[in-house]
């Protein structure tokens, strides 16, 4: 085999690997001067909750402020604690800070997203809401949690950055609560060029309030309503991510089959806790935002592989909310501690080839049997 170089993600072959068709997006709209809050952000909008089954979107500057943009316009009132899983990006928990809101992190389940048993122990006389993060392009026990939010007269807001496209029973991420924040930083599954995101809602009032908050208080028809701020999606984002969703499938078909040439070289090693193989949950419809493994002796063999020129990444650089104690975090999460002593990233993204799938598999195989071990 040859000597390989894989990267983690290879942030240029975005550009590169399509340049002339972005080159002539870009021109298109920069030719017609509308740039900001013109037709390719309403096209996208239409486009984005068609696919999704949301009756609204709304094109924002990145997902951190459509969340809080969501909660902004819920209104939560000052200490009221939002229950989220610690296994998140800290985007979660600030967004719920900067609103007035208590971030409440609980432990992981089994399936390495949010809880639904440590959800409901969480429940305090000042919990108001649930937000779970759909992680790693996987929706969680949506039904669970639903239950619970319906029997403590909870809201569900969802952050589901990760999980465009992903389904738990048919039904796609990002539509089962109030309202939710997508974001399309260039390394995600829908990736642009630049920092973008959309909120997905179905009420129509909270739709105009989300819609205010994000221009200026302003309304669709421009009459100003409210006190906003200004995080838009800009038009050119806009136009690039339309012709992207129109691929998506393919992009997503694609993961699923790295997901699954994954599972078929490294399942046999006992030192791995695989994420689920497609198709293997029936419940669940996964997109593999990121493919997330527990492994023994992460530390050594993310060194490994490294000297192996194959990139890996350990998640929120290693932290799960609930560790940053400097924030005034003070749980002890068990199965979340453990998690985080042993999960890392292999590439997962549509530049790498089955040789360089075949490659990694191969340097993982050989860390565990021996070979990889004698070099430490
Ligand atoms: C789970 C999760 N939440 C929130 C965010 C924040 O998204 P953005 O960078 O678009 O603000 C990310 C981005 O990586 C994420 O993965």
């Amino acid at each position: 085999m040859s000597l390989k170089n894989i990267p983690f993600f290879e942030y240029p072959k975005l550009w590169s690997d399509d340049r002339e068709n972005l080159l002539s997006i870009i021109d298109n709209v920069s030719l017609t001067g509308g740039f900001i809050l013109q037709k390719a952000v309403s096209d996208f909008e239409t486009e984005l909750a068609n696919y999704s089954g949301a009756n609204y979107s709304v094109g924002v500057g990145n997902a951190t402020d459509g969340m809080e943009i969501l909660l902004e316009a819920i209104g939560i009132n000052l200490g009221d604690e939002i229950i989220i899983s610690s296994h998140t990006m800290l985007a979660t928990a600030s967004a719920i800070k900067v609103c007035g809101g208590s971030p409440i992190p609980v432990d992981i389940g089994d399936d390495n997203l949010i809880d639904p048993k440590a959800v409901e122990d969480a429940i305090t006389s000042k919990t108001v809401g649930i937000m779970p993060t759909q992680l790693n392009g996987r929706t969680c026990d949506m039904y669970a949690i639903l239950e619970i939010a319906k029997k403590h007269g909870l809201f569900i807001v969802e952050d589901a950055a990760q999980a465009l496209g992903s389904r738990y029973k048919g039904q796609h991420a990002g539509t089962f609560g109030l309202a939710s924040a997508i974001s399309f930083f260039p390394a995600k599954v829908l990736g642009c060029l630049g920092d973008a995101g959309s909120i997905l809602v179905n009420d129509d009032d909270l739709y105009h309030n989300i819609y205010q908050i994000h221009d200026h208080g302003r309304d669709v028809d421009g009459e100003v309503k409210r006190w906003g701020r200004n995080s838009r999606l800009d038009n050119i984002q806009a136009a690039i991510l339309s012709y992207k969703l129109q691929s998506y499938h393919n992009v997503i078909d694609r993961r699923r089959e790295v997901a699954q040439m994954y599972q078929d070289r490294l399942s046999q090693l006992e030192e791995l806790i695989l994420p689920p193989a497609p198709g293997i949950d029936l419940d669940n419809y996964d997109v593999y935002q990121n493919y997330e493994l527990q492994a023994e002796n992460r530390d050594e063999l993310k060194t490994y592989l490294g000297e192996n020129n194959i990139g890996t990444l350990i998640q929120w650089g290693g932290m799960a909310v609930h560790q940053f104690k400097q924030l005034g975090f003070n749980q002890t999460l068990p199965k979340t501690e453990q998690f985080f002593k042993g999960c890392i990233m292999l590439p997962m993204n549509v530049f790498i080839s089955n040789d360089d799938i075949d490659y990694i598999c191969e340097k993982v195989n050989s860390f565990y049997r021996g070979n990889g071990k004698k070099t430490f």
